[in-house]
C-alpha cells in the first residue's frame, strides 16, 4: 500500500488569507473549518497551513514566541483541535509549519539566552565574539537583507539571525535545544497533526567555524542584498542530515506522519534530503523547480527528465507551482498558461502542491506603498521582492471583501473579486476553478496520473508531451506553451486516443491529416489524452 501522501495533493492555506471568521481583517481556524467542504469538493488530500502559533508577526508567524500553542489572532488550540476532527472526519489531512531554524525574538528562551553569558539557555542560539577590531564576526547576510548579525550590547556579543534581528537563529548543535524542538514534533503528533512542512531545512546548521562566505561574482543590487555572497558555509551543512533523520524518526514512530523540507537548492543537492535507507531524511524535499523555470517546452523537458533522473533509490518525487513567497503562476506566464500550468502540475509524477487562490487563477496584486506589510519588502523596497502581492485574500463570493471577511481586510484583494471568486466560477465551465476540480477528479479516476510511471518526456516545437502509465492504463499529456496553434504528431502507442480534458474546452478540433495521428492544439490548449 502506498503512502497517502504519494497519491494525494497538497494545497497550501496561508491562514491570514483564507477565511476570517470574526471581522477583524485576518483570517483564522474557524474560517478555514468552515471552508472545509469547499477544499473537500475542490479534490485535495491534505492542507498544510503556515504557522499559526503566538508570535509578535515581524514575519506574519515565521518569527514563533510558542511552539505548542495557538496565536490569539488565529484562535484558540481547541479551534486547532475542532479543524484537526473536522478535517479527519472528511478524510482531509493537517499539516503545519513547522518553524526550526529560528524563533521570535519575544521567545522566552531567547530571553533567558540573551539575559546573560552564563545563563543555561545562553548556548540555545548562536552567540559569536566580535571580529577582531569590531564588527560583526563574518561577513554572513540575512536572506532579508543586511548583516545576519546582531550585536547585543548588555552582554557585548553579536547573535545570528538568518532573517530578521527579530528571528534569531537557534544553535541545533546544542542536544538540549535539540531536545526540546524533538518534544515538539511530538507535541503536536500526540494532538492528531498528519505531519510538517519544515521551514528552510536547509538553514538549520551552520558551519562550526564560521568561516566568511565567498563573495558572489555573479551578484548585482537588484537580486537583493543578500546575493552579495554565496552562501556556502552558512546552509546546507552535512550534519543537518542527522537531525531530519531523527525527525523522520520521530514521524514514523507515530504511524508514518509526513514531513516535508523547504529547501531552495540545486537539484543535486536537493537530493540529499531524502536521506540514505539506514538515516532516512524527510519524504518530501520541495522541488521549486517550476516556479523559476523558464515557460519553454524544451526546459521544461529537461528540468522534467533530470529531476526524475536525479531522485534516489525510493525517493518520490513532488512538484510546486506556487506559494506564499514567490510570484503567483498567472502573473508568471498569464492566464491561458495559468490553465496549462495547472494541467501540467496535475499530471506529473509526483506530489503536487496547490497554492491557496491559483485556482481561481489570481494574480500578484499590486499593494499601495502605504498598505505594504512585508519586511521583506520594506527592507529592500522597490525590487519586486515583497510578498504581500502574493498572500492577498482569498475570494470566496461577490459580496463585501469577496466573502473573506465582514471587516476591512489586512491586505487589500484582487481588482476583479467580484467576477474572480468561488461562486461566480464554480457556476462557469470555462473558468479556471471547475479546470482544476476536473483535473484533481481524474487523478482519483485514473491510477497512472497519480502514481503511474512516467515515459516519453519531450519539448519540441512549443510542446512539452510525457506518458502516464500503470497496470496497463496509458494517458498522454501534451501541453502548447504558446499562444499559437501547433499541430502534433500522436506517437504510435496511442492507438486509439480519446480526449479526457482540454484546457480550452470548446476548441473546435479536426482530424488535421485525415488519419487521426495529429491533432491540432488550440493556442494555449493542453490535453489529457486516454489510450483506450
Ligand atoms: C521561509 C518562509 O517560507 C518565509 O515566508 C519566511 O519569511 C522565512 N522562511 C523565514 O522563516
Amino acid at each position: 500500500m502506498r503512502p497517502w501522501w504519494e497519491v494525494g495533493v497538497l494545497y497550501q492555506i496561508y491562514p491570514r488569507s483564507f477565511q476570517d471568521s470574526n471581522g477583524d481583517g485576518i483570517g483564522d481556524l474557524a474560517g478555514i473549518s468552515a471552508r472545509l467542504d469547499y477544499l473537500v469538493d475542490l479534490g485535495i488530500d491534505a492542507l498544510w497551513i503556515s504557522p499559526i502559533f503566538p508570535s509578535p508577526m515581524a514575519d506574519f508567524g515565521y518569527d514563533v514566541a510558542d511552539y505548542c500553542d495557538v496565536d490569539p489572532r488565529f484562535g484558540t488550540l481547541a479551534d486547532l483541535d475542532r479543524l484537526i476532527e473536522a478535517a479527519h472526519a472528511r478524510g482531509l489531512r493537517v499539516l503545519l509549519d513547522l518553524v526550526p531554524n529560528h524563533s521570535s525574538d519575544q521567545h522566552p528562551w531567547f530571553v533567558e539566552s540573551r539575559s546573560s553569558r552564563t545563563n543555561p539557555r545562553r548556548d540555545w542560539y548562536i552567540w559569536r565574539d566580535p571580529a577582531p577590531g569590531g564588527g560583526p564576526p563574518n561577513n554572513w547576510i540575512s536572506d532579508f537583507g543586511g548583516p545576519a548579525w546582531d550585536y547585543d550590547e548588555a552582554t557585548g556579543q553579536y547573535y545570528s539571525h538568518a532573517f530578521l534581528k527579530e528571528q534569531p537563529d537557534f544553535n541545533w548543535r546544542n542536544p538540549a535545544l535539540r531536545a526540546a524542538m524533538m518534544d515538539v514534533l511530538r507535541f503536536w503528533f500526540d494532538r492528531g497533526v498528519d505531519g510538517f512542512r519544515i521551514d528552510v531545512l536547509w538553514h538549520m546548521v551552520k558551519a562550526a567555524d564560521f568561516r566568511d562566505n565567498p563573495v558572489n561574482p555573479a551578484y548585482s543590487p537588484e537580486m537583493g542584498d543578500m546575493h552579495r555572497v554565496l552562501q556556502t558555509h552558512s546552509t546546507d551543512q552535512p550534519e543537518v542530515h542527522a537531525i531530519a533523520a531523527e525527525m523522520r524518526a520521530i514521524a514514523e514512530a507515530n504511524g508514518g506522519r509526513l514531513l516535508i523540507g523547504e529547501i531552495y537548492l540545486p537539484v543535486d543537492r536537493l537530493m540529499a534530503y531524502y536521506g540514505t535507507a539506514d538515516a532516512p531524511g524527510v519524504q518530501l524535499p520541495f522541488n521549486f523547480q517550476l516556479i523559476d523555470a523558464p515557460w519553454r517546452a524544451d526546459a521544461l523537458a529537461e528540468i522534467v527528465r533530470s529531476y526524475e533522473a536525479a531522485l534516489p533509490p525510493g525517493g518520490w518525487p513532488n512538484w510546486v507551482l506556487g506559494n506564499h513567497d514567490r510570484p503567483r503562476i498567472a502573473t508568471r506566464v498569464g492566464e491561458a498558461q495559468a490553465r496549462v500550468a495547472a494541467m501540467l502540475l496535475l499530471t506529473l509524477r509526483g506530489t503536487p502542491t496547490l497554492y491557496y487562490g491559483d485556482e481561481i487563477g489570481i494574480a500578484d496584486v499590486v499593494v499601495p506603498a502605504a498598505q505594504v506589510k512585508d519586511p521583506r519588502e520594506l527592507r529592500e523596497p522597490g525590487l519586486g521582492l515583497g510578498r504581500d502581492p502574493v498572500r492577498t485574500p482569498m475570494a470566496w463570493d461577490a459580496g463585501p471583501h469577496g466573502g473573506f471577511s465582514d471587516g476591512e481586510p489586512w491586505l487589500p484583494l484582487h481588482d476583479d473579486a467580484a467576477i474572480r471568486n468561488v461562486a461566480k466560477q464554480a457556476a462557469d465551465p470555462a473558468a479556471m476553478l471547475p479546470l482544476y476540480r476536473d483535473l484533481l477528479a481524474l487523478r482519483r479516476t485514473h491510477g497512472a496520473l497519480a502514481t503511474g510511471d512516467i515515459a516519453d518526456i519531450t519539448g519540441t516545437d512549443d510542446i512539452l508531451s510525457y506518458a502516464r502509465t500503470e497496470n496497463g492504463e496509458c494517458l498522454l499529456i501534451a501541453l502548447n506553451l504558446s499562444g499559437g496553434e501547433r499541430r502534433f504528431v500522436l506517437p504510435d502507442n496511442m492507438e486509439h486516443p480519446r480526449l479526457l480534458l482540454s484546457t480550452v474546452p470548446d476548441w473546435r478540433r479536426g482530424d488535421e491529416d485525415g488519419d487521426g495521428r495529429t491533432i491540432l492544439l488550440a493556442p494555449d490548449e493542453g490535453v489529457i489524452l486516454l489510450n483506450e
